[in-house]
């Protein structure tokens, strides 16, 4: 088994890097797949999240996302230690774009970067698409945070597309279950199965799962 790499990333804090690493990752692993969720984020978030999720399920625990946190020199190398025990590996980013955020991007077959609507946001994502370039990594930019009504959201996606990376179809909302099923140590998928937010969060997992399918058919095919 060779595990599919997807890293979060984006230098600007507070996009939605470490909410859609967990949901995602719940979401795949509700699919059937199993998934290491890996923390590079001094922060710490996945780790506080699967704590309260040990709470939460104690000896129940029902298939999850194996979360762990590595850092400095050793991320590369565990990375590929991984990527023969699971199916996938998500990799949560720091908020910039140094030495460990491009061994996180240097080790994945994706990067996602998630964006909200703002100029700010948008600025941010540059850096990492053309470290992902470099690599020959694909990048699949993804709107989060999305407000249910806001012109500047067209605004982006059109200053978006002028950008070297796949545009995400499905973006993500700005959806208080998000954080409200973090808070539990659950992802949204599995606080409100019908919801929303579950929905948004299921369709980008398959979106990506795709783009991943399709990258790997291109090598196949060029080697
Ligand atoms: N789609 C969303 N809807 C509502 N709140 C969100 C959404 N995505 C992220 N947030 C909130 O935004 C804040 C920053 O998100 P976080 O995932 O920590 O970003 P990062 O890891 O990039 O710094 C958190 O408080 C989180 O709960
Ligand atoms: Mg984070």
């Amino acid at each position: 088994m060779s595990a599919q790499v997807v890293t979060i990333a984006q230098q600007k804090g507070g996009a939605g890097k470490t909410s859609l690493a967990i949901h995602l990752s719940v979401a795949w692993s509700l699919m059937g797949k199993s998934v290491a969720l890996v923390d590079i984020d001094p922060q710490g978030s996945v780790h506080t999240w699967d704590m309260m999720r040990n709470e939460y399920f104690g000896e129940e625990m029902p298939q999850s996302p194996d979360a762990r946190a590595i850092t400095g020199w050793r991320t590369a190398s565990e990375v590929d230690r991984l990527r023969r025990d699971f199916d996938m590996v998500v990799i949560d980013s720091p908020p910039h774009a140094e030495t460990e955020a491009k061994i996180a991007i240097r080790a994945a077959d994706i990067v996602i970067i998630p964006c909200q609507p703002s100029p700010i946001d948008l600025w941010a994502t540059k850096p990492i698409i053309d470290l992902a370039s470099m690599e020959d990594t694909p990048t699949v930019f993804v709107l989060n945070r999305v407000p249910a009504r806001a012109r500047i959201t067209d605004q982006i996606l059109r200053k978006a597309k002028q950008l070297d990376t796949i545009l995400a179809e499905n973006i993500i909302g700005n959806r208080v279950a998000f954080a409200e099923s973090l808070m539990q140590g659950l992802g949204v998928s599995e606080m409100a199965p019908s919801s929303l937010a579950a929905q948004e969060i299921e369709d980008l997992a398959k979106e990506i799962s795709k783009y991943i399918a399709e990258h790997q058919n291109q090598h196949a095919i060029a080697a």
